[in-house]
C-alpha cells in the first residue's frame, strides 16, 4: 500500500459548516474564522456561497464575506456559484476558484437547486466557461455519489455519467461528495473510480460527511487510491439544507490527526487548528464535533 506523501485539505467550514445553521453568525465571525484557519496552515478556505439568500438565509452575507478577508499569499478562497447570477456576484470578490454543485441523483438535484442534472449542466456550462475566460479555476462538487436522502443507494454510474458532463463543459477538479455520510470504504472507493474514468488522480478529491461516523474509514480508503486531496470542517460543522438529518462533514482535526499519525504532510498546524474550532463551536455554543480536538483541549484542561 503506499499512501500519497502529502496531502491538501480545503476547509469548508465556513461555508458548508454554518449554511445549516439556523441562528445568524455575523461576517465578522464568518471572516475571523477564515483568518484562523489560514493561520493554522490551510491553503485552501471554501469561504461562502453565492445562492438565493431565500433558499440559504446564512450565506446572504457573502459579498461582504468575501470583502472582509484579509487574503494571504499561497491561500486559495473558493466560492459556490451556482448559475451565472451568482458567478457574477461571486466575480466582484475576486475568487481564486469558484464550484459548480450538481448531483448524481435526480431528485437531490430537484432539491438543492431547483433543477434537473441535464438542466443544471447547462447552467454551469456558461459559468465554467466565463470563470475560465476570467482565470479562476473550476471545480465541480458532485453531491450523492454514493446514496441520496430521496432515492436511496446510487450506482457508480451515475457517478461517472456526472463526472463525464462536468468534464464536458470544462469542470477542471471534481469533488466526490458523500453528502448523507451513507458511505463506507469500498463503497467510496467505486465511486470515486467512477470519477476517475473522467479524471486524473490530481483532479479528483473526497468530501465526506460524517453522518453514521465512517468517514475517517472512508478517508484511509481513498487515500489507498491515491486520492490526496479532501474537503473537511473544522469542528465537524456543517449539512446541507437539502439533505435533513444529514451532520457536517468530517471534522479538519480528525483528518489531520490521522496523516500526521501516518507520517503524512498537511502542512497544518493541529494546535491552531483546535484554536480555529474551539473559537466558531464557543460562538454557536457547543463543543467541536471532533474527537481529536475534545482530546486535545481535555488535556490541555488536565
Ligand atoms: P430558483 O428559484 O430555481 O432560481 O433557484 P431562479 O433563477 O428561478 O430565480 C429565483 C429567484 O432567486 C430570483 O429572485 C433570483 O434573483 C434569485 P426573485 O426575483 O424571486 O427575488 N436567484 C439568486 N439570488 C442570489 N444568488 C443567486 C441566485 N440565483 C437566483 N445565485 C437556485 C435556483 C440555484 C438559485 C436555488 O435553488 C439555490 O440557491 N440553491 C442553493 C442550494 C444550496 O446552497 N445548497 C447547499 C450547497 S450544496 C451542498 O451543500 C453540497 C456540497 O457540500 C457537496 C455535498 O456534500 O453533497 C457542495
Ligand atoms: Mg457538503
Amino acid at each position: 500500500m503506499k499512501l500519497p506523501p502529502k496531502v491538501k485539505l480545503v476547509d469548508v467550514g465556513p461555508r458548508d459548516g454554518l449554511q445549516n445553521e439556523k441562528q445568524p453568525v455575523p461576517a465578522a465571525v464568518k471572516i475571523e474564522l477564515v483568518h484562523r484557519l489560514q493561520a493554522a496552515g490551510l491553503r485552501e478556505i471554501e469561504v461562502t456561497s453565492f445562492v438565493s439568500p431565500k433558499w440559504v438565509p446564512q450565506m446572504a452575507d457573502a459579498a461582504s464575506v468575501m470583502a472582509g478577508i484579509e487574503r494571504q499569499a499561497g491561500v486559495r478562497y473558493s466560492v459556490l456559484t451556482p448559475n451565472l447570477q451568482g458567478f457574477e456576484a461571486a466575480l466582484k470578490t475576486r475568487p481564486d476558484e469558484i464550484v459548480v454543485f450538481g448531483a448524481a441523483s435526480e431528485a437531490f438535484s430537484q432539491k438543492n437547486i431547483n433543477c434537473s442534472i441535464a438542466e443544471s449542466i447547462e447552467r454551469f456550462r456558461p459559468v465554467a466557461e466565463a470563470a475560465r475566460a476570467a482565470g479562476i479555476y473550476v471545480r465541480g462538487a458532485m453531491s450523492c455519489c454514493v446514496g441520496c436522502p430521496y432515492e436511496g443507494e446510487i450506482a457508480p454510474e451515475r457517478v461517472a455519467y456526472l463526472a463525464g458532463l462536468m468534464k464536458d463543459i470544462g469542470v477542471q477538479h471534481v469533488g466526490v461528495a458523500d453528502t448523507i455520510g451513507v458511505g463506507t470504504p469500498l463503497k467510496v472507493q467505486r465511486a470515486l473510480e467512477a470519477a476517475l474514468r473522467h479524471y486524473e488522480i490530481d483532479d479528483v478529491s473526497g468530501h465526506y460527511h460524517d453522518t453514521y461516523g465512517q468517514a475517517l474509514a472512508n478517508t484511509l480508503a481513498s487515500l489507498e487510491l491515491g486520492v490526496w486531496q479532501y474537503d473537511t470542517s473544522v469542528a465537524g460543522l456543517g449539512g446541507c439544507p437539502y439533505a435533513k438529518g444529514a451532520t457536517g462533514n468530517v471534522a479538519t482535526e480528525d483528518v489531520v490527526y490521522l496523516l500526521h499519525g501516518m507520517g503524512i504532510d498537511t502542512g497544518i498546524n493541529l494546535d491552531k487548528l483546535v484554536d480555529a474550532g474551539k473559537f466558531i463551536s464557543e460562538f454557536l455554543g457547543r463543543k467541536p464535533n471532533s474527537r481529536a480536538a475534545q482530546a486535545i483541549l481535555n488535556k490541555r484542561a488536565g
